[in-house]
């Protein structure tokens, strides 16, 4: 059976390239359901249809309203990339105000396996909190690719979205049980709407 990703995506440069990260990650096997925070969602709201037409459901980028049903299949394994400054310092301290951190916020402590790659300048990352809030999310076993083995922050100004390393963000699935390929053990998946 074809295993779920959650693709989840930030306002950050990168995610002008989404559909992108959509196609290598069904070539890698998996069923990727996209999620965007709302402000990605702004970016790509002329062409939302064509998000949906590629992955073959729902995007989404708002918590469901208590009476609806859940749009996506449950999650064998989450992706946020990219994941931006704003994004990881709220994850970091707890604060799920939008679905895109409520899913894996909730998700890593349901034993669904989550890897977040970020994408910011050394401007931003140079806050205190940057440091603070990876710490938190690896002691919760999130799967940070930050540093030399995944995303270095680039010189302001300087950053190149295109060349985000999306290949390096899905391998990082495929280390564990999270591969659309390894045998399923359990069913990891949470509820599409983060609760
Ligand atoms: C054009 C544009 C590009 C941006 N690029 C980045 C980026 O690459 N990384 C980042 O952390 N924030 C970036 N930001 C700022 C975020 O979009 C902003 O902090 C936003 O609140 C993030 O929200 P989200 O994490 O919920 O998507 C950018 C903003 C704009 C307007």
């Amino acid at each position: 059976m074809t295993r779920a990703l959650y693709l989840i995506a930030c306002a950050a440069g990168p995610t002008e390239h989404i559909d992108t990260a959509v196609r290598k990650a069904q070539a890698a096997g998996w069923d990727t359901c996209l999620v965007l925070t709302p402000s990605a969602a702004r970016w790509w709201a002329d062409r939302l249809g064509d998000l949906e037409a590629l992955t073959g459901h729902p995007v989404r980028s708002e918590y469901r309203m208590p009476w609806e049903r859940d749009a996506l299949p449950k999650a064998d394994a989450m992706l946020v990339a990219p994941l931006s400054c704003s994004s990881l310092n709220k994850w970091g301290a707890g604060i799920s105000d939008t679905l895109a951190l409520g899913l894996v916020s909730e998700g890593v402590h349901l034993g669904v396996p989550v890897a977040a790659m970020p994408y910011f300048n050394q401007a931003q990352g140079a806050q205190p909190a940057v440091a603070r809030s990876i710490a938190a999310l690896r002691e919760q076993r999130v799967r940070v690719l930050y540093g030399p083995d995944g995303y270095q922050p680039h010189p302001p100004k300087q950053g190149n979205p295109a060349a985000f390393p999306w290949a390096t963000a899905l391998a990082a699935l495929s280390d564990d049980q999270g591969s659309p390929h390894a045998k399923e053990t359990s069913p990891n998946g949470v509820p599409a709407d983060g609760r």
